[in-house]
């Protein structure tokens, strides 16, 4: 089981999940990695992941509104901040797991963390 935290580059290995521009800003991406579902969003030309899982009642959060960096469970509303996961709003008692993401070679790269 994994924490409910934002991982650090250095304790994840990088999984490309895409060609960076098949994600244009203002678009999101669904993929599974392992065991994780993950949306990453490009907003305005900066790329988030979060688990695709909401922290209330594990329901899909990705699909959600976003507005700024604030997704809004289409579930029940709660809110979080898709650039660390944080709570922004209830009824979700703790953050979702947020990914660092990165570019490189052309591709977006989602940091998953190392299991011991
Ligand atoms: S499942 Fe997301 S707020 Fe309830």
């Amino acid at each position: 089981m994994l924490a409910y935290r934002r991982y650090q580059p250095e304790e994840c290995d990088f999984v490309p999940v895409a060609a960076a521009d098949e994600v244009p800003p203002g678009e999101r991406l669904f993929v599974t990695v392992g065991d994780l579902d993950i949306v990453v969003f490009n907003i305005a030309g900066q790329f988030f992941a979060i688990e695709d899982r909401c922290t209330h009642d594990d329901g899909p959060i990705g699909e959600g509104d976003l507005e700024d960096y604030t997704i809004v469970c289409p579930r029940h509303g709660a809110r979080f901040d898709v650039r660390t996961g944080e709570v922004l709003a209830p009824p979700a008692p703790v953050p979702v797991p947020a990914f660092p993401v990165r570019v490189q070679d052309g591709q977006v790269q989602v940091g998953i963390p190392r299991r011991p």
